[in-house]
């Protein structure tokens, strides 16, 4: 298996390019399920979980290409409306599949998506809404199957939680179901955006995406259309962040601010020189930062996907920190990963108390999940000596060209095949 080695202590400086957002490629190209005309997304992200997506349409019926960072979709010959353990194991987003076939084939069956190692990540909030919009639902052998007599009906829906997955799913069962469906209480991330506006584009009637109230007016088909992917702001975040751990000077290229205003504005009250422009970012670390305490919400709160970057920070910082994370129930697997390096870290439940350490040491490390394993990427860059990173399959699920980009910054920094 692959390794990552890096020496840290380089201080990064140059211009990184910031990929197409993995969070909204994905639900994007699952909404491409519900035409039969040919779609063009671009600004795809290279990435094993688009891979797996694109390889899971082929297997729906849908005869999907990347060519680059371009994605296009064909006329479809009739789908399959089952989703198999072993596509849906690798990838919790297949659970998107439900709402685009429910509203072309009115039936799906899709293994149930097992937990994964940042918590149990139920779908009990889909069902909820599908059960609303007359969807007959069963579990059998491992598979949840869903089904409608007639073509869905719109329904009004309120989330006990601003689930993005969730919000998704209902969309894209929406928009092809007779009448009015109403979301409260919906996610509002820049990815509900992204995917609104694609599927605007292809002749639904979506209406106030981004705010916690989305009004879908069912239609009867949707047409192809060419859309752009939004950029990564979690690979901005951690970015961003690679600049403070290393005491670094970066522009970054492609990115969209406005995604990220809330770490942005923590890492500013921290001392942080960052410069906000329209298509790009500028940071500086011109001074030893302040720790600063974050607590994880729903968007427009502090991303839980850049929690772990965020706390290998602080373990460097002079102070201390609290850390606290309200979106997922096990997302602390980087700690005693962060501990083997040399951090001084206390799990108390939902919250982590960081004391600063003054350097941390390369150690062998090993990667639980995506965002942990940026944790751990960030961590060794300032780290003396070597770190040793293992398990980095799941880095590349969501870090498009990790080591290439960060080599350009400067960063002493190799992948291995072990
Ligand atoms: C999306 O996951 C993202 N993934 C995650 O990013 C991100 O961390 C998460 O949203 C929160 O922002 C993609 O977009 C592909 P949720 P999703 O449904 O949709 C609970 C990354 O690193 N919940 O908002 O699965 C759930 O257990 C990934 O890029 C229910 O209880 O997240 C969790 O505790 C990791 N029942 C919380 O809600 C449900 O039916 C948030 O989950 C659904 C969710």
């Amino acid at each position: 298996m692959d390794k990552i080695i890096i020496k840290g202590g380089k201080k990064l400086s140059g211009e990184v390019e910031i990929s197409g957002s993995k969070n909204s490629s994905l639900p994007i190209l699952f909404a491409s399920l519900l035409t039969d005309e040919p779609c063009e997304i671009k600004n795809v992200p290279s990435l094993a979980d688009v891979d797996t997506t694109i390889n899971f349409l082929n297997f729906i019926g849908k005869k999907t290409i990347k060519t680059g960072n371009t994605v296009n979709t064909f006329v479809s010959k009739k789908y399959k409306h089952v989703a198999p353990y072993d596509l849906v194991r690798k990838m919790r987003a297949s659970v998107l599949v439900m709402g685009t076939l429910l509203a072309r084939l009115k039936r799906v069956d899709v293994s149930l998506p097992g937990g994964c190692s940042i918590g149990a990540r139920p779908i009990n909030i889909h069902l909820e809404a599908f059960r609303k919009m007359q969807v007959k639902i069963s579990v059998d052998e491992g598979y949840v199957k869903l089904s409608a007599d007639k073509r869905l009906k719109g329904a009004n829906i309120k989330l006990h939680f601003a689930s993005v997955g969730a919000t998704e799913n209902i969309l894209l069962a929406a928009v092809l179901a007779e009448g009015k469906t109403v979301i409260n209480n919906a996610a509002c991330e820049p990815e509900i955006v992204d995917l609104s506006n694609f599927l605007n584009k292809m002749g639904a009637k979506i209406s106030g995406s981004g705010s916690k109230r989305i009004v879908v007016i069912g239609v009867k088909k949707l047409s192809g259309t060419s859309h752009e992917v939004i950029p990564d702001r979690i690979e901005a975040a951690t970015y961003i962040i690679s600049a403070a751990i290393t005491k670094g000077e970066i522009v970054l290229k492609n990115a969209a601010a406005v995604h990220i205003k809330t770490v942005i504005e923590k890492l500013k009250k921290s001392g942080l020189l960052i410069k906000e422009m329209k298509n790009s970012i500028y940071v500086k670390w011109v001074k030893n930062l302040k720790p600063q305490n974050i607590k994880t919400a729903v968007y427009p709160g502090f991303p839980t996907d850049v929690q772990a970057q965020w706390m290998a920070l602080q373990c460097l910082l002079k102070g201390s920190a609290v850390i606290e994370e309200n979106v997922f129930e096990n997302r602390f697997m980087h700690v005693l990963e962060l501990q083997r390096l040399g951090a001084n870290l206390t799990i108390d439940g939902k919250k982590v108390y960081v004391k600063g350490v003054n350097k941390l040491s390369g150690a062998p490390v090993m990667v639980s999940d995506l965002r942990a394993g940026a944790a751990l990427v960030l961590a060794g860059l300032a780290a003396d000596e070597k770190t040793t990173i293992s398990r980095i399959y799941h880095l590349d699920r969501g870090y498009d060209m990790l080591e290439k980009k960060l080599r350009k910054l400067g960063a002493d920094i190799k992948r291995v095949h072990a």
